[in-house]
């Protein structure tokens, strides 16, 4: 039986009260007040008056259905259908009387237990107190439905005190590796930047950034917690510490290359001027045009090979009054008057010097070929330096020394006469004879 229980007062309207046995007559039509013939069971029904009399409560006054008429209870009513409320019936016998006998006029009355209503098959039934909204569960709880009763539970992550369910505040277990955020009902762990929650939901492990696509141009660097971003050589990380900028190495220093550096992205290059090619990385060594055959001397012309280009030097170089006797070696005939003021002999030789020499510097040797015993011979420069920029060192009689006395910068050419005079002081004879350097200078330093 359902007792009301006045914790607030409460208005109890029982519009009918007559609880009605369906008769198995297959005449018997008629049903008493608040019941109708239902045709398919053949049984009188009890009629849903919440549902079919519009406004049945008024005001805040709600509506129950209830066997043969409805209740109007206030919302803020407690229906309680407890066995430990006072003043409820006892009623031992478990199932409802045959006959359900009439309570005082304005009574409900009810054969069954205690949370258990009657049904038209002279059976008690449980009555399902939550879904028919007779339950006190605050509204933080939930309502289950029990044989006979109900019970008022707070959900997961609520805690009951009092009468009330309260949020229980799990972040204060320390549940959490990192950080923790409290939910009505549950909360969630939270990991720090750079790390992710772990399966279980509660540590955070590391995430690497480097495959999750980490903005880094060159190379990625997982580390606990971030990344860092690293650079090929040859480049540097840029201000944003994810781009890699090309490294200019040759503004670094002039010295990388021998003659011109070119900054390539992420290295440098030296490059050579025409006539040179590269030696190892940075040092350029002159092309012997004469031996890799890209000279265009023709026959009569030989080739001389100088610093970064090369010379065609005609075969007969003799002029008037010497002839020629050899390759490079021209005499003057004692028979010609015109020679006897003259060297009597003239050898060409050709030579190579590069620009920027530091001075004095000793660049070319000069050998008597024919020694006469007694003789003694002197060296000297005939023509060819009317700058001043060489001068002859004697080392003994029969030899000598060219020496470059000034700095001199290419691409330029000398012809010196160096002349060797021998004096027989015994047979009282002088003779001399000539040495025509050509002398190149390069237009670089290398
Ligand atoms: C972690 O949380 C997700 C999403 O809320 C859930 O599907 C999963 O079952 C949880 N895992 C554990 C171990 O609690
Ligand atoms: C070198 O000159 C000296 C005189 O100064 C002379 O005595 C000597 O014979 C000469 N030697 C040669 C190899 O000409």
């Amino acid at each position: 039986m359902m007792k009301l229980v006045s914790c607030v007062l409460f208005t109890l309207a029982v519009h009918a009260a007559i609880s009605q046995e369906a008769s198995e007559s297959d005449t018997y039509t008629e049903c008493t007040d608040g019941y109708q013939w239902d045709s398919q069971t053949q049984h009188c029904k009890d009629i849903n008056e919440c549902e079919t009399i519009p406004g049945a409560c008024k005001g805040e006054m709600k509506c129950f259905n209830h066997y043969g008429g409805y209740l109007c209870l206030p919302r803020s009513a407690s229906v309680i259908a407890n066995n430990e409320v006072s003043g409820g019936a006892e009623i031992d016998s478990p199932s409802p009387p045959q006959t359900p006998p009439q309570g005082p006029e304005g009574e409900l009355y009810n054969p069954c237990p205690q949370g258990y209503e009657p049904s038209q098959r002279d059976t008690c039934l449980d009555i399902d107190e939550c879904e028919r909204d007779l339950h006190d569960c605050q509204p933080s709880q939930q309502c289950t439905n029990t044989p006979g009763s109900f019970t008022c539970t707070c959900p997961d992550g609520y805690r009951k005190i009092g009468s009330e369910c309260i949020d229980i505040d799990e972040c204060r277990y320390r549940y959490c590796q990192h950080s923790c955020v409290n939910s009505p009902g549950s909360f969630a762990c939270q990991c720090e930047p750079g790390f992710q929650l772990a399966g279980n939901n509660r540590s955070c492990v590391d995430v690497n950034e480097c495959d999750m696509g980490a903005p880094c141009q060159q190379r990625c660097y997982n580390t606990y917690g971030t990344f860092i971003c690293r650079c090929d050589q040859g480049y540097e990380l840029g201000q944003d510490g994810f781009a890699c900028n090309d490294i200019d190495e040759c503004s670094y220093s002039s010295y990388l290359c021998q003659y011109q550096c070119q900054n390539v992205p992420g290295r440098f290059s030296c490059v050579c001027p025409e006539g040179y090619q590269l030696l190892g990385t940075r040092l350029c060594q002159d092309i012997n045009e004469c031996e890799t055959g890209t000279h265009q001397c023709t026959d009569s012309q030989t080739c001389v090979n100088i610093h970064g280009a090369y010379q065609c030097v005609e075969n007969d170089r003799c002029q008037e009054p010497y002839v020629k006797v050899a390759d490079n070696r021209c005499v003057c005939p004692v028979t010609k008057p015109a020679c006897r003021e003259l060297p009597f002999s003239i050898v060409h030789r050709y030579m190579s010097i590069t620009s920027d020499r530091t001075v004095p510097s000793d660049i070319f040797q000069i050998q008597a070929t024919s020694v006469y015993p007694g003789a003694y011979n002197t060296f000297r420069i005939r023509s060819g330096d009317e700058e001043g920029e060489f001068y002859i060192r004697q080392i003994n009689n029969i030899s000598a020394m060219l020496v470059l006395s000034r700095p001199v910068t290419g691409p330029k050419e000398y012809v010196l006469d160096l002349e060797m005079v021998s004096v027989n002081p015994l047979m009282s004879y002088q003779t001399s004879s000539a040495l025509r350097l050509s002398v190149y200078v390069g237009q670089h330093s290398f």
